[in-house]
């Protein structure tokens, strides 16, 4: 089984990208072949800095890597080492109806926001299709907000398949990661690289206190009963049991439990939970040489895999001389 999934290195990676994808990504690694890549022609829409874009890829590949991918199992790689993505994109572009596009909620989001378009936006989602449909990739796991764009690869598939008369490309099925479905920012909203909001597993221990620190409370007093459904709540349930959350709740709920303890008692167990992976990614961090080796072995790993499905894409659509 072939299990894709991509990141976007529009910004650093936070623990709402941790609980909703990347623990999941590194979790699937035992369950088949796993390709994870790093999105930095999807950041094109967001990043305009050719340095900081380049920075990013490498942070985010570090944090995949401390986090536990297993580059001897897995394959991880920089999108944009693999070109050939862009060729298929153009083929399936060609194919796709404006009107499939024009549904995008993504799309449509950003229109409503009154943000300046632009073609690679609107684009997108068959830039992403290349990215799955190029491995014949089984299965994708993603966070609820990607359901939409793995439907319209699944409908860009099928309908270049029907268009050329060959079963070329297979459809991809979403594996939808609901388990955590959002994680709260500092402020209550969604956590998300573009509010401002979020707290980052790899930043140093002073400001990841700052932030825990910072999560927005109401003023009930200590005494009162507390709402659950609070920000605060919801990222200190994030690390802990079952049990243990039934207990807060209950304490919670009868009152006398203040929020500074629930803080303190959070940033303890963020700080206990991600050790390993800081500790590990400190080391990582002093050989930035062998990350790009381990990006560079991910590239060609994914080339050999991506490269026949171009190929009978090529030749189902009568691309190139063709065989002899
Ligand atoms: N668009 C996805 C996101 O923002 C990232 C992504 C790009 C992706 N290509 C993909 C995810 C292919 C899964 C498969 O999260």
């Amino acid at each position: 089984m072939r299990i894709l999934s991509g990141i976007t290195s529009s910004g650093e990676t936070h623990i709402g990208n941790y609980f909703g994808a990347m623990r999941q990504h590194v979790a699937l690694q035992t369950r088949g072949q796993a390709i994870y890549f790093i999105a930095d022609y999807h950041s094109m829409t967001v990043v305009r800095d050719a340095a900081e874009r380049r920075r990013l890829v490498r942070e985010v590949a570090l944090d995949y890597l401390a986090l536990g991918l297993d580059p001897a199992r897995s394959i991880l790689y920089r999108q944009s080492d693999l070109p050939e993505v862009c060729e298929l994109t153009w083929i399936l572009t060609s194919i796709t109806p404006m009107g499939l596009l024009e549904r995008s909620h993504a799309y449509k989001d950003k229109i409503a926001q009154g943000l300046p378009l632009d073609h690679g936006l609107f684009a997108y989602p068959v830039l992403m299709a290349a990215d799955i449909l190029i491995y014949r990739a089984d299965l994708v796991p993603v966070g609820q907000d990607q359901k939409q764009h793995l439907e319209m690869a699944r409908d860009i598939a099928q309908r270049f398949n029907h268009v050329y008369g060959a079963e070329v490309l297979s459809l991809p099925e979403p594996q939808i990661l609901e388990e955590v479905a959002v994680v709260p920012g500092v402020d209550g909203r969604k956590m998300s690289k573009s509010y401002a909001n979020a707290i980052r597993m790899f930043w140093p221990e002073k400001e990841i206190k700052r932030a825990v620190m910072g999560i927005v409370t109401d003023s009930t007093p200590v005494e009162a009963p507390k709402d659950m459904k609070a920000p605060l709540f919801q990222l200190w349930s994030l690390f802990a049991s079952e049990s243990e959350r039934s207990e807060l709740f209950a304490r919670a709920k009868a009152g006398g439990l203040g929020y500074g303890e629930v803080k303190k008692d959070l940033l303890g167990r963020l700080l206990e939970h991600f050790a390993p992976a800081r500790a590990r990614r400190e080391e990582l961090a002093k050989r930035p040489g062998d990350v790009e080796d381990v990006l560079a072995d991910g590239a060609r790993r994914a080339r050999e895999l991506g490269a026949p499905v171009l190929a009978a894409a090529r030749e189902a659509a009568g691309l190139g001389r063709g065989p002899a």
